[in-house]
């Protein structure tokens, strides 16, 4: 095992090491003092939200036991290991995603509470671009290292027996592989940045749609890209310490919510939203699809807009906005037994999802791909009588008509961009988001959810 880490982070730091019969892995061990520091964090946490609360007359502690909760777990590694296992037997389950998305299994016998053990990735990350896109020098018909899992190269163990007692420091115990990089350091893994996002936001919709089951932490510290034999990215998720389990009867309605916020079906928009205990809808709408949602009465921004009264200073201005917004979220959170927890972390999944598809230059219509996730999920649902698909199956066809169209308004931004004039549909949907903000008198702060 390695003396110094290779990763080290909030709760943890991953060690490389190698076990006798010469299997590499990752352990991830947790630091001694990171109970105490977390409940200290979640006090503040608690005390701060309290003081909101009372303060703004916001009702923002009804979330307080739930996100304590989730959190707590994160230092939980047995909870880990167990969303983990699951997340692996869901993937290889799924034929669309066998093979294109892969879990490192862990090892239980070398796990516990506090500290982890699972196989060791050797793969690109996502912030990567160049090594993404470079050219593959790799060979035809070759994958990189360690793809599906396969055994890294053998190791020559005398030899690292006999460093090892020469040198019982040593720090050269693990081979770099840094060969398909080329001699000069310009080669990659030769992959699109589309073909990476469709698996990603594949993997992360079937997870919310399908399964209900939500990894919550899917930035790209988290996701390691390989490439596999046939020229297509093979995309490794690590970190399950933030799950989200949603409810059978959640997950559906979460589902037909997507699939009716983009056939604009207002009437099912205001059935989910009421059962949810949410009385602004339209804002709740928009804040799903991280844009405005224009398919609605409009009756929130029209309050807004009815506030810039021009004989009004600015700071009166201001101050009403201020108000109105406050309004907005209790209407959003108005029900405080009827709202749905889990929403607080499938936002910030999707919105994590969202700022990778940028980064990459927006190659995918996420919110399309999305919403015919959704669909198809209402279909397919095999716990559904045939009734029921059925009708949802007519509806899904209905709805590929709809999706064209918002296809045209993709590939209307694509030629925008390749012309040089704007960016891509996530830049100009969060460009349109934060002036559609301002007006509410909000500037959205996101980078808070990096990290
Ligand atoms: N199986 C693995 N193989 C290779 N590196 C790993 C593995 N697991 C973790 N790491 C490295 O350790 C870092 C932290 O691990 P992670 O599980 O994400 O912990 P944290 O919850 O602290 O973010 C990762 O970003 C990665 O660099
Ligand atoms: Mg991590």
């Amino acid at each position: 095992m390695e003396r110094t880490a290779r990763a080290s982070a909030s709760v943890a730091q991953v060690h490389w090491a190698r076990l006798s019969d010469g299997r590499e892995v990752a352990i991830k061990i947790q630091k001694p003092e990171i109970e105490k520091q977390i409940w200290w964090d979640l006090f503040a946490f608690k005390t701060v939200t309290k003081v909101y609360t009372w303060w703004f007359d916001l009702p923002l502690y009804a979330m307080v036991p739930f996100i304590t909760e989730r959190l707590q777990l994160e230092t939980d590694f047995e909870n880990e290991a167990k969303n983990s296992e699951r997340m692996r037997d869901l993937i290889n389950n799924e034929p669309g995603l066998r093979g294109r998305v892969y879990v490192p299994p862990v090892y239980p016998e070398l796990s516990s509470k506090r500290v982890l053990t699972t196989e060791w990735i050797e793969g690109v990350r996502l912030w990567d671009k160049d090594a993404l896109t470079g050219p593959w020098i790799g060979g035809y018909g070759k994958g990189s290292a360690g793809v599906h899992g396969a055994q890294l190269n053998p190791p020559d163990m005398n030899s690292i027996r006999r460093e090892l007692r020469e040198n019982p420091n040593s720090q050269s115990l693990k081979p770099e592989r840094m060969e398909w990089k080329g001699p000069r350091g310009k080669g990659g893994l030769g992959l699109s940045t589309r073909d990476v996002m469709t698996t990603m936001v594949d993997l992360f919709s079937a997870q919310i749609f399908k399964w209900g089951v939500v990894h919550c932490d899917p930035h790209p510290g988290n996701i390691f890209i390989r490439r596999l034999p046939n020229g297509y990215p093979e995309l490794v998720l690590i970190d399950h310490g933030l799950y989200v389990y949603m409810s059978e009867k959640f997950r559906r309605e979460y589902g037909e919510f997507w699939k009716s916020l983009m056939t604009f079906d207002n009437k099912r928009i205001a059935e989910i939203t009421a059962e949810w205990g949410i009385k602004a809808a339209d804002l709740f709408a928009s804040a799903t699809l991280l844009r405005p949602y224009e398919g609605g009465s409009g009756e929130f921004k029209n309050q807004m807009l009815s506030q810039l009264d021009a004989k009004k200073t600015a700071s009166e201005r201001h101050y009403e906005m201020q108000k109105r917004m406050k309004q907005g979220v209790r209407d959003v959170l108005a029900d405080e037994d009827k709202w749905p927890k889990e929403l607080i972390f499938i936002g910030r999944n999707m919105r994590i999802v969202q700022g990778n598809n940028q980064y990459l230059g927006s190659p995918v219509n996420r919110v399309k791909m999305m919403g015919e996730w959704a669909s198809r999920s209402l279909f397919e649902d095999p716990n559904r009588s045939w009734r029921e698909r059925a009708g949802h199956m007519y509806r899904h066809m209905l709805f590929k008509g709809v999706l064209f169209l918002s296809d045209v308004a993709f590939y209307f931004f694509k030629m925008r961009q390749w012309l040089g004039r704007g960016g891509g549909m996530e830049d100009e949907v969060e460009a349109r988001m934060r002036t559609v903000a301002k007006e509410f008198g909000v500037e959205l702060q996101h980078d808070v959810f990096e990290g």
